[in-house]
């Protein structure tokens, strides 16, 4: 089959490989009918290369059609249309039935000391072949994959692999008062969805800020009070615009939906550069073990944040020693809650809202879509933020 394969950094290509079979009995194989790019993956492409292997198949965004499925998967068959979800989960050890299925104990990657195996993300997450490829291996497929009904093009349940249950964890780890206020960092696809998401759960005002004009502008024109980085001096500035709309206080919550990108962070944005050069057995651990996060948009998280507030974090870090203002932190009595959405955890909570009225947007939520032998290009395109591009959906 044709894969998308990782080679070295900004180097993806399109391969072909052998065709997965099935392994183990609790196994489907689909074939992929749609795949989304994430930030994610932007993650892989650059700034954390220490962690990759060339030849790794990329993409944990997949929806497609039942192709086979192992012995032990009763409630599958050849044919159904599945949505597939990111990480992979049992459904049935302690963490999984506590609603953390990115805590899994049977999937855990425990050599690696890392929570549960993740569809093409790393040697840290178990080096599971990814879904930006014809045919898709899906382990633990008894309980991942949520069958959902023909009609609808893909885009309506695509986003369930990832998008939707991440900016519906977002929201819900920003615990946001009915009628209260949240300031989502980043409208890239996850801070765009998450702001959908809360204005649906009742938010009373939802603040956005980014610095690509036409992400601002999809945002504006769903009633999220838009601010351009861009046009602020300084963090202080963009924090006292927040607050003068808030009673001077700042919003009740605030989402980070940018991750360690955050544009403004020069200085370890050179480690990180120089992270991605060192040969892999240094760079993996100075990646791990040192500050190596661009931390610019959660520190402006905890500035802008009301004191009692909480702050959700959504986007990737993966640094070991960040420097965190514990003074700021500790007195102004911020939550912060994190982690990797545990997609299974919400999809029922979701569904719901995937009908044809489609409060949230998804019909037309994608700005591209297209073959896998234009990734190489769309992965550049994405990173660059160029030719409008926001989510990018394959179609191998
Ligand atoms: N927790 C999870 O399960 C999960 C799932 C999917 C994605 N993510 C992470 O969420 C983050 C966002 O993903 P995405 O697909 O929307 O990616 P993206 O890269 O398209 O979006 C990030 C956005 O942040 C903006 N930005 C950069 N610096 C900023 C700053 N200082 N202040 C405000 N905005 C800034 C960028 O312009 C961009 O629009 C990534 O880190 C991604 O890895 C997490
Ligand atoms: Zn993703
Ligand atoms: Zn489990």
């Amino acid at each position: 089959m044709r894969a998308l394969t990782w080679q070295g950094k900004r180097d993806v290509r399109l391969e072909t490989v052998p065709d997965p079979k099935i392994e183990e009995p609790t196994d489907a194989i689909i074939r992929v009918t749609s795949s989304g790019l994430c930030g994610s993956d932007l993650h892989l492409y650059e700034v954390l290369t220490p962690f990759m292997t060339p030849g790794d198949i990329l993409g944990h965004e997949p929806m497609g059609i039942v192709e086979e499925v192992g012995a032990a998967v009763p409630d599958l068959q050849a044919g159904d249309r599945v949505v597939v979800p990111f990480q992979i989960a049992c459904g049935n050890c302690w963490m999984c039935l506590t609603g953390l299925p990115t805590q899994c104990e049977t999937t855990q990657v425990s050599a690696e000391g890392m929570g549960a195996a993740l569809f093409g993300y790393t040697r840290l997450y178990g080096a599971v072949p990814g879904a930006q490829a014809e045919y898709l291996r899906v382990p633990q497929a008894q309980y991942g994959p949520t069958k959902v009904p023909e009609g609808p093009s893909d885009d309506r349940f695509l986003y369930l692999s990832d998008v939707l249950p991440t900016a519906w964890q977002a929201v819900a780890y920003a615990g946001v008062p009915k009628g209260g206020s949240v300031a989502v960092l980043g409208l890239g696809p996850i801070g765009d969805m998450a702001c959908r998401v809360a204005r649906a759960q009742g938010a009373g005002r939802v603040f956005g800020v980014d610095l690509v004009p036409e992400r601002l502008r999809r945002a504006e024109q769903r009633g999220v009070e838009t601010f351009d980085l861009r046009s602020f001096d300084d963090e202080k500035e963009l924090v006292t615009a927040i607050r003068d709309r808030t009673d001077g206080r700042g919003p009740d919550a605030v989402i980070d939906a940018v991750g360690t990108e955050a544009h403004g962070s020069a200085a370890a944005r050179m480690v990180q550069n120089a992270s991605a050069l060192l040969p892999r057995k240094l760079s993996g651990p100075m990646a791990e073990r040192f500050s190596v996060d661009r931390l610019a948009a959660l520190h402006t998280a905890i500035e802008l944040v009301r004191r009692g507030g909480t702050i959700s974090v959504t986007g990737v870090y993966g640094g070991m020693a960040d420097p965190m203002p514990m003074l700021t932190l500790f007195d102004k009595q911020i939550q912060m809650h994190m982690g990797q959405a545990n997609v299974r955890r919400w999809s029922d909570e979701i569904i719901p809202y995937l009908t044809d009225e489609d409060p949230l947007g998804v019909d037309d939520f994608a700005t591209h879509h297209v073959p896998l032998t234009e990734a190489p290009h769309a992965y550049d395109m994405f990173q660059k933020k160029q030719d409008g591009a926001v989510k990018v959906v394959f179609r191998p």
